[in-house]
């Protein structure tokens, strides 16, 4: 019989040198889930990936002196690091640059634009680049952008539109007939209150203002609006429309796409239209969960109080920090993220609840049995102290269970971690030490031990999906062998015959010292400068730098960051894109002599090809600010 399968994703991250904790929380929930679904028998599919394309992207390259492509491919390599540091377990990761995510991308809208669901048009309104989001006058909350609070810039070009009105009837018809497609409700509610009710409007699903996107096809000065490539992920990397996998009949309809409360309007009104659009099933769910908040405020790095996720798992490990984020904030909720609660909730629920039961229990096995456990043991439900802690383990797995089918992670941690407390009393109750002083009670105390054991190996196997290394520490330090630590075994109290051999381990999860710790990390919160990476006199040969003087200057209409300049270069005049213009008018630069880097690649900014790059320092707001040459050099001087 074919194994039942789970779908999972992950938004896609934008390609960032800094995701933060925040980011790391969906993709934890995710990799929690996707475990679970593994351990229940599931054939599991969990996709996560990068969102490589639009202006900002395009941006952030220009700044940066390379390609966008060379950009997002560093970009990745640091965040699919981060996920192997944090043993996230996903099936797939899809890049939007990968080739045949663009080839699908552009056969969905061309299969869209032959049905007439896309059209050509013009686009006026306004549009926040930072969001990669086209607004109505109607939507900007105080003339900004509603989501990030941005300035937003009117914009006006040809463009290919989706013809989302027409779907607004058939969502709100979905949407009743699947209550449960929208998680938590309120979710629910605010989607129909803030978009469907006042009216849905055709969306602009092509740029032609800049080219770092997938072209359309049929018409390639325009590139597919970032939104339309990044949502159609979730069907592209299961092989739709495309060669490069066949997973798509198996696995679509996805079970759970996790977002952020943010993007929800994306995954619960724009991708279940397009579907619609496309004849396919909609997704089963989409959970929209809350964000990690700090300092009152929303993490960003332009704010400057990102929390990084390498250091904290460096200092605490990657179980801890996991452990954190799943039992502090309730999925659906918001959460105020304090280095303080973190040490916290370490200190008393892994140092002293988990970890102390592990090594007490363990310690005492050595310390009366020689480590291990005689065959005659009496335990039971007839022993008043055994009885509600055997009760509270063997229903477990199934309270578990129950609380996982709702993404209820909180729930499940808490009611694993009422187990370990339990046991933590049981053996107050049950005193072995007092047991101990009398050889008569030989069995009796090493029944107690058994008890321990088995409420120990039911807690380990239900934790794995959230600390997956620590739950095989449990697992070796009560000498469980594999095939009874699973989920089938984890319904089971009493599955071990005695002669049991435990093996002392290293505390778990060492206390940590409070006041010691928060010096630390408010040390590091600025840590001292990385030294820059050394490179050869021969790499520096290779940049040639010349003086050049500026004849003619003006703005790039749709950008209010980009200048274009004709610069005499000794040779003859050749154009320059720069991204100076929140400093200089173009009467600022004209006659003046600049450092021209003459050798890059040209390249196309807002799709006006720049043929090499000014030198500017920027500021600490990063506002650029030119470095200009002395008015007496001639044009073409080679600077070394
Ligand atoms: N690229 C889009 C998603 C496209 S999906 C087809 C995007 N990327 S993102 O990198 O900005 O965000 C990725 C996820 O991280 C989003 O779900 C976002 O909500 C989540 N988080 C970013 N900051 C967060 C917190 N501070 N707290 C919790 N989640 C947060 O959006």
């Amino acid at each position: 019989m074919d194994r039942k399968t789970f779908y999972i994703t992950t938004p896609i991250y934008y390609p960032s040198d800094k995701l933060h904790i925040g980011h790391s929380y969906c993709t934890v929930a995710t990799d929690v889930m996707a475990r679970y679904k593994r351990m229940q028998g599931y054939d599991v599919m969990f996709l996560t990936g990068t969102d490589e394309h639009g202006q900002k992207i395009e941006e952030k390259a220009v700044k940066a002196g390379i390609t966008p492509k060379e950009y997002v491919d560093n970009m990745v390599s640091g965040i699919k690091a981060l996920w192997k540091l944090m043993n996230i377990s996903n099936d797939r990761f899809i890049r939007t640059t990968d080739h045949y995510h663009e080839i699908s991308v552009q056969r969905i809208f061309d299969k869209l634009y032959e049905k007439g669901d896309i059209y050509k048009s013009v686009y006026k309104g306004k549009y926040c680049t930072p969001c990669e989001s086209f607004w109505t006058e109607s939507q900007l909350v105080d003339g900004k952008c509603p989501d990030c609070g941005r300035d937003v810039v009117e914009a006006e070009e040809e463009a290919y539109f989706f013809k989302l009105s027409a779907y607004s009837q058939k969502l709100v018809d979905y949407y009743k007939e699947h209550p449960l497609f929208m998680e938590p409700q309120s979710r629910l509610n605010e989607m129909i209150n803030n978009f469907i009710k006042p009216g849905l409007e055709d969306l602009c699903v092509s740029r032609t203002s800049f080219s770092w996107g997938i072209p359309v096809d049929f018409d390639p000065k325009h590139v597919v609006y970032v939104w339309i490539d990044a949502l159609t992920n979730y069907i592209t990397a299961l092989g739709y429309l495309n060669d490069e996998y066949h997973d798509f009949e198996k696995f679509w309809p996805a079970d759970v796409h996790f977002v952020g409360k943010e993007i929800m309007r994306f995954h619960s009104i724009i991708w279940p239209a397009l579907l619609m659009a496309l004849d396919l099933p909609l997704p089963k769910k989409v959970y929209g969960h809350g964000w990690l908040l700090i300092d009152g405020g929303k993490m960003s790095k332009s704010k400057g109080n990102v929390v990084d996720p390498v250091v904290l798992c460096e200092r605490y490990g990657v179980d801890a920090i996991r452990y954190f984020l799943m039992r502090e904030f309730p999925f659906g909720s918001d959460g105020i993220f304090t280095n303080e609660a973190l040490i916290n909730r370490i200190n008393s629920d892994l140092a002293n609840d988990l970890g102390n039961l592990i090594s007490r229990t363990v310690s005492m096995i050595e310390k009366y049995f020689g480590g291990t456990l005689p065959e005659n043991l009496k335990y039971g439900p007839d022993f008043a102290e055994d009885a509600d802690v055997i009760k509270i383990a063997s229903a477990l797995r199934d309270t578990v269970a129950k609380n996982v089918e709702k993404y209820a992670f909180q729930d499940v941690l808490i009611e694993i971690m009422k187990l370990v407390s339990r046991c933590n009393k049981y053996i107050d109750e049950t005193a072995p030490w007092v047991l101990a002083k009398d050889p008569e009670n030989n069995s009796r105390l090493a029944g107690v031990m058994y008890v321990l054991l088995e409420s120990i190996r039911i807690a380990g196997i239900l934790l794995t999906p959230f600390m997956p290394d620590t739950s095989e520490k449990i697992r070796i330090q009560i000498g469980a062998p594999s095939d009874i630590y699973n989920w089938d075994a984890a319904a089971k109290f009493n599955v071990r015959s005695g002669n049991i051999t435990v093996n002392k381990g290293d505390a778990l999860f060492p206390r940590i010292d409070m006041a010691k710790e928060l010096a630390a990390l408010e040390a590091n919160k600025k840590p001292a400068a990385e030294p820059d990476p050394e490179i050869t006199i021969e790499d520096f040969m290779k940049v040639r730098l010349k003086v050049a003087k500026v004849v003619e200057c003006e703005k790039i209409e749709k950008s209010n960051k980009l200048l274009k300049l004709q610069l005499d270069d000794g040779n003859g005049i050749r154009q320059v894109v720069s991204g100076i213009a929140q400093k200089y008018s173009p009467n600022d630069l004209i006659g003046k002599n600049i450092i021209l880097i003459s050798n890059l690649k040209p390249a196309k900014l807002c799709g006006v090809e720049s043929k090499g790059m000014i030198l500017a320092a920027t500021d600490k707001n990063d506002v650029p600010t030119v470095i200009f040459a002395d008015p007496s050099l001639e044009p073409g001087s080679v600077i070394r």
